[in-house]
């Protein structure tokens, strides 16, 4: 059954554009905070979004009125009782969220699903203080979140099977591609993605490149549409700095940052939401290094790091291979996903290829075993 009526919880950037999304497919959307001013700063969001478009031809001004109308602000969670799906998109704080879980048990309809955009807390977590644990599932979305087409559905062990194909079916009802993800800290994108921006701020670091540098060689040679600097101002310097800290405590030291990232979230830097972070408004950056960065060398270190992550997702089952390729195409806007990347370079070569980085810059790179053997033995990955 398709959803009639969605809410959304919280109308920061992220809970008033997923929001706005909703409303563009046409579905009535309740939009939840504790504020009037909080309400109307969400509100305005949409509004810039929409009136963007507009002024780029995209849509019309009625149809523009239409969506925005299509948004219901509200204050309480008793107007919440006739809602399908709920997307809560409060701050990444365990108890806040928890909180807002029990209050939604209580004021939403029993099957009614209850989902969460958090990046880094435990989607389980959150199930079990909602009180309805086979109706809560993880549905996040990807900055900007007007744009980005994927959403990643998290499953945990208690999710019904019923509600991941209703999120499914809802993620394609409001014109985005769902990509089922096994539970794991950091998902299945922010792992790849992340372990591929510390990779790229660590090259920085020890080669004392210029910030401008590193990005643009990124672009240009591996294709993707930003590098990691610029990357970390669009997602916010502190949700980078925090997502990454829970990565490391998960998986160790290939997450780590050096730490110039840590003192600009100090600095009250956060990259575009404040206005500077890595880059300021005029397009310059800050000075970290001076020195030419080496593209290829780069490339490879990243792009290494990215593919090794996406192996270990393979293996431990968080997702297929299509869908991790899938999924890196349409959260990050990749032009090739890290596994047919390594299909396109050969398991072969790119088994050597981290064999000689191992070397070169650490053993953080060393090929794993079992793909080594099938890299060997010329076995596919998918
Ligand atoms: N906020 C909102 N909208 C934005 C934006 C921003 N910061 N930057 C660009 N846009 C919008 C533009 O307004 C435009 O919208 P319309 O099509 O509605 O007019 C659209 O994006 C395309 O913009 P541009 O024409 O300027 O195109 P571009 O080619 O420069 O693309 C981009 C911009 C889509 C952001 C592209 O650079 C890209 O794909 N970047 C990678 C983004 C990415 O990796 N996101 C994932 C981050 S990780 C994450 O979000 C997960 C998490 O948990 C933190």
């Amino acid at each position: 059954m398709p959803v009639e009526r969605a809410a959304v919880i919280g109308a920061g950037t992220m809970g008033a554009e997923i929001a706005q999304v909703i409303a563009e497919q046409g579905i009535p959307v309740k939009l939840k905070d504790v504020s009037q001013e909080f309400l109307e700063r969400g509100m305005r969001h949409v509004e810039a979004i929409l009136r963007r478009r507009v002024e780029r031809g995209r849509l019309t001004d009625e149809e523009a009125a239409a969506q925005l109308a299509r948004i219901e602000p509200t204050l309480g969670y008793e107007d919440l009782a006739d809602v399908d799906f709920v997307i809560e998109a409060v701050p990444e704080r365990l108890a806040l969220k928890q909180a807002v879980f029990g209050d939604l048990n209580r004021a939403c309809k029993p099957e009614a699903i209850l989902a969460t955009n958090t990046s880094s807390l435990s989607v389980g977590a959150l199930a079990a203080a909602s009180g309805r644990p086979s109706h809560v599932v993880g549905f996040h979305f990807f900055n900007p979140a007007s744009v980005m087409k994927l959403i990643e559905v998290v499953v945990t062990p208690e999710t019904s099977e019923e509600t991941t194909g209703a999120t499914i079916a809802f993620g394609r009802q409001i014109g985005k591609l769902p990509v089922r993800v096994e539970e794991c800290p950091g998902f299945l994108v922010n792992r790849i993605l992340f372990a591929g921006m510390a990779e790229g701020m660590r090259y920085q670091h020890e080669n004392r490149a210029s910030v401008a540098s590193v990005d643009a060689a990124m672009r240009n040679k591996a294709g993707v549409p930003m590098g990691p600097f610029q990357l970390a101002d669009l997602v916010g310097l502190d949700v980078t700095d925090e997502i990454g800290k829970i990565l490391e405590t998960a998986y160790g030291d290939r997450f780590s940052t050096p730490p110039t990232l840590g003192e600009l979230v100090a600095q009250g830097k956060l990259g575009q939401k404040s206005g500077e972070g890595y880059y300021r408004k005029d397009g310059t950056t800050i000075e970290l290094g001076s020195n030419e960065a080496d593209g290829d060398l780069l490339v490879q270190q990243v792009m290494g790091a990215c593919f090794l992550e996406a192996l270990r997702c393979l293996d431990e089952g968080v997702a297929t291979a299509n869908d991790i390729d899938l999924a890196m195409q349409a959260g990050a806007g990749w032009p090739v996903g890290p596994i047919a990347w390594a299909e396109q370079i050969g398991l072969s070569r790119l088994s050597a290829m981290l064999g000689a980085l191992a070397v070169k810059v650490g053993p953080r790179f060393t090929p794993p075993a079992r793909f080594k053997a099938l890299a060997d033995s010329g076995g596919a990955l998918r």
